[in-house]
């Protein structure tokens, strides 16, 4: 842990958790717990809870649960020493100086290191816009018309001829060898000759994450030479599946819509034209990483990619991606095979603000899509059309939505939109039934994600028994007596769970209160806090004493004789096997008595 226990859980106390969710969803209180729509799975009804006595989040639907930093990290997308930043900023409460591990110091380091070159190579680039060679770069720019004002804003540059002078500024400013390659921007000689700059002869796009670090550059090849767009390599501060270009000019403008487009060029002409909230993907597919950034920013996309083959391609990829992760999505495109950049300069901005408006439901826009893939002239052909045109009216949830697209695929085929209806009826019910089954998976493998192969069988009926256990214990001293002495922590059937059942006895033994949103400060990893977070969102209840005498038997029967099965393959001598045959044996014969332990 790089900060203190006490200053994280000053933190976490400073921070109630219903406060805190309330700022992302809309919560109705219903007894001492709080109900909403679950950020974190699509839902119509809230199976999200909050509850304000235990400080801990839990959905009923997917599983998520966790404390206020788990609820951070999964909401902000940030790890845990970043969580722990972000709460004591909104509590008002001061850090001290973490306490970093050395390996982790020296990562830090070099990314510091790499931030303050990039800078220092941003800086070259443009200064380079001056000498003789970079007015071919300036000339560029003059015939894409990119006004003076944005290239100063967006930091544009060039990259000399000669392959070696960015290394040797770098080299100047004082980096060593191994941050210089490190930063990707120069690359050692194959024959042992010296450093080699990777960009050369072209106009440089630096590029910003959203702290407004500069931590990668795009290249313009200026000469015809190819590829005419070359990129940061992946390095610690730069991943293009992550970073999208502009982003963090857009994130500015806190518009509640996102443009997507393919290209700087393309973002770079929308943000002069007065289209601010403008971002490009980096020559990588859109995916679901970018989805991940995007979440912090805005819940509306409109997709504004390129009218020729590869554009309508990319952009038929991204809109799944998008409305699996809860976006809403429009689409457009620029007519006759132009890219958005292009379209601007020949129509105006007045035009182009026209087309944005037009941007369809990603559904319409689909269909349209289909519409020109298919000659609907030909039966066959449209057979074709109108299965896939079900397929994607289908995924709509409002039937009333879905009859606008349906008259639309009908109305383009000649069909009766009854007949067509009652196809896409017949396709959604499928699909309903499928969404159920996956919902279903995924509790069962979030129940599972970090359990011993062999208590995957067993799943759901182990981790309820060994959740209820820990639940009990943790509230009762004297069950917590009782349990301890038949299972160890060790005995209990996840890494998570057994981390929980350490702590518990640990605070049990002391006669120290447990407190589950303070005792989840020991998760810092999402996943284990949120199976250990779950075990508190099931408080078992029972009608009588004898009940609970049973539960308690047979769950501790349950745990126990699985933990020793497992024990029984890896023996190595018959003594220890005589001795867990006789253990199991004497199980069978186990029988909690409350009263007289
Ligand atoms: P385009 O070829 O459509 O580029 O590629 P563009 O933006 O229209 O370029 P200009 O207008 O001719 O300058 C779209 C995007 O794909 C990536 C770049 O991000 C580019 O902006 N790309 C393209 C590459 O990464 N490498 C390439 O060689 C080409
Ligand atoms: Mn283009």
């Amino acid at each position: 842990m790089i900060y203190p226990s006490d200053i994280i859980e000053e933190i976490r106390s400073g921070n109630d958790i219903v406060s805190v969710i309330s700022e992302y969803i809309t919560l109705k209180q219903k007894g001492s717990n709080y109900f909403g729509l679950c950020p974190f799975h699509n839902e119509h009804t809230p199976s999200f809870s909050v509850s304000a006595d235990k400080q801990l989040y839990h959905c009923f639907g997917c599983g998520e649960s966790g404390n206020v930093f788990g609820f951070v990290m999964a909401m902000e997308n940030l790890d845990f020493p970043e969580s722990v930043k972000f709460l004591a900023r909104r509590a008002g409460i001061s850090l001290p100086e973490p306490q970093y591990s050395r390996e982790i110091a020296q990562q830090a380091h070099l990314k510091e290191r790499l931030y303050a070159l990039h800078k220092d190579a941003g800086r070259f680039f443009y200064s380079c816009l001056s000498t003789p060679d970079g007015q071919t770069a300036v000339s560029y720019m003059d015939k894409r018309q990119i006004d003076p004002r944005i290239r100063k804003k967006f930091g544009l540059g060039y990259a000399p001829k000669g392959r070696g002078s960015l290394y040797a500024h770098l080299k100047k400013k004082g980096y060593s060898d191994r941050e210089i390659t490190a930063s990707g921007l120069c690359f050692p000689a194959k024959n042992g000759g010296g450093f080699i700059d990777k960009f050369y002869n072209r106009l440089m796009f630096p590029i910003f994450d959203l702290r407004m670090n500069l931590c990668g550059f795009g290249g313009r090849s200026l000469d015809g030479k190819e590829p005419k767009y070359l990129n940061s390599p992946e390095t610690p501060i730069f991943s293009k599946s992550r970073i999208l270009y502009g982003l963090n000019f857009a994130k500015a403008e806190r518009k509640d819509e996102l443009i997507l487009v393919e290209g700087y060029m393309d973002m770079i002409s929308l943000y002069q034209a007065g289209f601010r909230n403008t971002a490009a993907t980096l020559g990588t597919a859109f995916n679901t990483e970018h989805t991940k950034v995007l979440k912090r920013i805005t819940s509306k996309i409109v997709l504004l990619y390129d009218s020729d083959e590869a554009g309508t391609k990319a952009a038929l990829r991204a809109i799944p991606i998008l409305t699996k992760e809860g976006f809403s999505v429009k689409a457009v495109q620029v007519p006759d095979g132009k890219d958005p950049d292009e379209f601007k300069k020949q129509h105006g901005s007045a035009e182009f603000a026209k087309l944005l408006v037009s941007a369809d439901n990603h559904i319409s826009f689909q269909i349209e899509i289909l519409k020109r893939k298919y000659n609907l002239e030909n039966p066959e052909h449209k057979m074709l059309f109108l299965k896939e045109a079900a397929d994607l009216i289908a995924n709509l949830e409002s039937s009333m939505e879905a009859e606008i697209y349906v008259n639309e695929a009908a109305k383009a085929t000649g069909v009766s939109p009854e007949s067509f209806f009652a196809e896409v009826k017949k396709i959604k019910a499928e699909k309903d039934k499928k969404a159920r089954q996956d919902l279903r998976k995924k509790q069962i493998r979030n129940y599972n994600s970090t359990t011993p192969a062999e208590y995957k069988a067993q799943s759901k009926g182990v981790l309820k028994a060994a959740g209820e256990l820990l639940c009990m214990c943790a509230a009762d001293k004297k069950i917590y007596e009782i349990v301890s002495r038949y299972l160890e922590p060790s005995d209990f059937p996840n890494e998570a769970l057994a981390e929980l059942a350490d702590i518990i006895y640990t605070k049990k033994s002391q006669n120290e209160n447990i407190f589950p949103g303070e005792l989840l400060n020991s998760f810092t990893e999402p996943e284990l806090q949120r199976q250990a977070a779950a075990v508190f969102a099931n408080e078992p209840a029972f009608d009588s004493h004898e009940q609970k005498e049973k539960a308690l038997t047979e769950e501790i029967k349950q745990l126990k004789s699985l933990s020793l099965k497992r024990k029984l393959r890896s023996v190595d001598s018959i003594e220890a096997l005589q001795e867990i045959n006789s253990a199991l044996k004497a199980l069978e014969t186990l029988s909690i008595d409350l009263q007289n332990s």
